[in-house]
């Protein structure tokens, strides 16, 4: 991963970032898996990880077709980012995700259910950390009724993730279903390298193996000063008015990372008070843009003269092997003869930062080039400690969401009337 800063400046408390930072290494030093940052520890839990790795192989069979996962946020955007941008056509495993609650998933569901001749054509993984999220149950219970109702009991081919003492895990346990525990510190969000993350991609046929070892090596790597010089850069550009934080990926499958990312930090900063109780009401808002998809919808605004953002480019180049025809039928193309596809992608993405530069708008420029699994690995492992740096630089708690408890809980009473 090579990451580059341009138009912005780091004032701020770096000795402060400093001790912060000794602190996470010292959480990993001491495995410690109480603290609040234990989600780094993750990568390193590779006894956990076998587990994981040998559960899958259990359930994994030749007619195995179909993997539905149930989840939502941080139960499933982690994976989802991974999944779609190392998935293999041919290859890879199909996943069925469902989150939000809606008809036509579980339509299409029945449809798939109709058409299994067994039910080892399928793998049910219900993923909530709290065992309590009403989407998540709703989807689940339709589900199960769905597969019952064709093959009786299913218990054997159903895998319940979730902490260890949930009313979820408890019913999956009297179920005899097979379950997976989330270390009670490793909080939704950041729970990408846990089994939450891992499990749905290995029985999809993803080799995490390269996605693990680049997120332990953000950390093992002295030379990985990114999580520390973005944090310093975002917080001192959030307290010049930059208030948006645009993460435009210029490779399509990489906008679920995008979104799994508007999490991370939405979740993480958005907070209204910081930990002295002061309210502080922090609003760097995340977004996310595909290029070069969105200069054909959100370039004109974001390159209006409004200068309230930040934007983090991220690109994935490893394709060279598609040219441009000499003689297309479409006439001659002269600038684009003797081509790739990847020039021109890498033209566009230029072209776009020449066009910031212009406008001395603030970025920061980070390329994935090596294998993908790898640079994925640790790109998130290194946002997720950028995300906990900046939490410490505005004063706030990183890992709660109690405005999200919030919705949850009037969900329910609106429900239970
Ligand atoms: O990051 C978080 O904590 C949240 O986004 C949760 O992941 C999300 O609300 C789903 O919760 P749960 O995993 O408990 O079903």
């Amino acid at each position: 991963m090579k990451f580059s800063l341009h138009n912005m400046d780091q004032n701020g408390p770096r000795e402060s970032l400093d001790a912060y930072l000794a602190h996470i290494h010292n959480v990993i030093e001491k495995r410690d898996f109480a603290s609040d940052e234990a989600s780094i520890l993750a990568p390193f839990d590779t006894e956990y990880i076998s587990e994981v790795k040998q559960l899958a192989e259990d359930i994994e069979n030749p007619k195995l077709k179909y993997i539905v996962v149930i989840g939502i946020g941080g139960s499933s955007l982690g994976a989802k980012a991974l999944y779609s941008a190392l998935y293999e056509e041919g290859k890879t495993k199909e996943i069925v995700w469902l989150e939000s609650v809606d008809e036509n998933n579980i339509f299409r569901i029945e449809k798939i259910v109709e058409g299994m001749e067994s039910k080892d054509e399928c793998v049910l993984i219900i993923i909530s950390k709290s065992g309590k999220t009403t989407e998540t149950l709703v989807n689940a219970s339709k589900v199960l009724s769905v597969l019952e109702e064709k093959f009786n009991n299913i218990s054997d081919r159903v895998i319940v993730i979730s902490d260890n003492e949930t009313p979820l895990i408890k019913w999956a346990e009297d179920y005899h279903a097979h379950t997976l525990f989330i270390r009670e510190k490793i909080g939704g969000r950041f729970s990408v390298f846990s089994p939450v993350g891992l499990f749905p991609l290995i029985l999809a046929g993803i080799d995490i193996d390269n996605i693990i070892l680049g997120a332990q090596n953000a950390i093992n790597d002295s030379s990985n000063n990114f999580p520390q010089e973005s944090a310093l850069a975002i917080f001192d550009s959030y307290k010049k008015g930059h208030v948006i934080h645009n993460m435009f990926l210029f490779n399509p499958r990489l906008e679920n990372l995008g979104k799994w990312y508007r999490q991370l930090s939405a979740e993480s900063l958005g907070k209204e008070k910081d930990i002295h109780n002061n309210v502080v009401r922090i609003d760097l808002t995340p977004t996310v843009a595909i290029g070069s998809d969105d200069l054909h919808s959100m370039g004109q605004l974001y390159l209006s003269g409004k200068d309230n953002e930040i934007t983090t480019f991220v690109s994935n180049e490893n394709n060279d092997s598609i040219s441009i025809p000499k003689s297309s039928i479409l006439g001659p193309i002269q600038y684009v003869e003797r081509k790739t596809f990847c020039d021109v992608k890498k033209a566009i993405l230029s072209g776009t930062t020449g066009a910031y530069d212009e406008d001395n708008l603030p970025y920061f420029k980070v390329s994935l080039d090596g294998d993908l699994a790898y640079e994925l690995g640790y790109f998130m492992q290194s946002l997720m400690i950028q995300i906990m740096l900046l939490a410490h630089l505005f004063e706030i708690n990183a890992f709660n969401q109690p405005e999200v408890e919030k919705y949850k809980k009037i969900t329910r009473q609106i429900l239970e009337q």
